[in-house]
């Protein structure tokens, strides 16, 4: 597995590389959940690369960025064993050099929910997927439906500006009690990661509830609400009951609905979601 910081050395490797190439950006500290993107794309690619580069421009100022869980030894070897071929570990000068100016703004899909609460993240999102696929130039690249969001964004993205890129998105991977594994989980107590578990909870008895016959939005809503009401300590950033493509919220559900939820858990900021469709 070969390792590589710099934008030059990197697009020397690729140029190197033959047959399909998988690609799956991350920020590092990895868990199964990466893992099983990398899994994915050595399935169906020849060759895979990771990205490891926690991206300032998408954390806003009062965000986590400096306190970002880093383990960048452990995340290499645990890539090696994945049978990664190659890994771009960018520091942020050669991302971001001086003068750099250029920014995406993807339009509607970003501006509800992780972008309401986080003004801009998006838009540094778009931007270094966008850089990144320009560096690596894969044949498929993987993201998880945990970022749902993110998803639909990325989605946007390579339709809208024509990127030869096909996007490949994978299930959430949970722990054995339901809880969605997250680089931030890192930060819970162990009281926090037990009360976290009403999220996924919440989540499948909305699922029960639909699966029930039961279509209002508003009505699952205040179901998920009354559950994580529960515990005082939660602090609601939304729950949304959405279209998964445009994540327009919906009246009812009659077709297909992402339910996605934020919740601050103690000071930690937790997301999880869940897609139904009509039986
Ligand atoms: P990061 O949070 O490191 O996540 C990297 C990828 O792993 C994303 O596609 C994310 O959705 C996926 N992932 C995280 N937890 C998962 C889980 N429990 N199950 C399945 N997939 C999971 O997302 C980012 O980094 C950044 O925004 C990035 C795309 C790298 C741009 O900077």
């Amino acid at each position: 597995m070969q390792i590589v910081s710099t934008i030059a050395d990197a697009r020397k490797i690729r140029a190197s590389l033959n047959g399909t190439l998988g690609f799956v950006p991350t920020m590092g500290f990895l868990h199964e959940g990466h893992l099983s993107l990398v899994r994915r794309a050595r399935e169906e690619c020849d060759a895979v690369a990771v990205s490891i580069f926690v991206n300032p421009t998408q954390f806003s100022p009062d965000e986590d960025l400096n306190r970002y869980p880093r383990a960048l030894e452990r995340d290499l070897s645990l890539l090696k064993e994945a049978g990664v071929s190659f890994v771009f570990t960018p520091d942020a000068g050669e991302i971001y050099p001086p003068g750099f100016a250029t920014g995406i703004d993807v339009g509607e899909v970003a501006k509800p929910l992780e972008g309401a609460v986080r003004p801009g993240h998006f838009s540094g999102v778009a931007t270094v997927v966008t850089k990144l696929f320009n560096i690596i130039q894969p044949t498929k690249a993987f993201f998880g439906q945990k970022d749902a969001q993110q998803c639909a964004v990325i989605r946007r993205l390579v339709t809208d500006l024509n990127i030869p890129v096909d996007v490949v998105v994978c299930d959430i991977v949970r722990n054995e009690r339901g809880l969605a594994l997250s680089s931030r989980n890192s930060y819970l107590t162990g009281s926090e990661q037990e009360r976290a578990l009403l999220l996924h909870d919440s989540l499948r008895k909305a699922q029960e509830h639909i699966a029930a016959g039961k279509r209002n939005a508003s009505a699952i809503k205040t179901l998920i609400a009354d559950i994580l009401s529960k515990d005082p300590d939660f602090s609601v950033d939304y729950i949304s009951v959405a279209d998964p493509s445009s994540l327009m919220e919906l009246d009812s559900i009659d077709d297909e609905a992402l339910i996605s939820l934020a919740v601050r858990v103690g000071h930690t900021r937790l997301l999880d979601n869940i897609l139904v469709r009509k039986e």
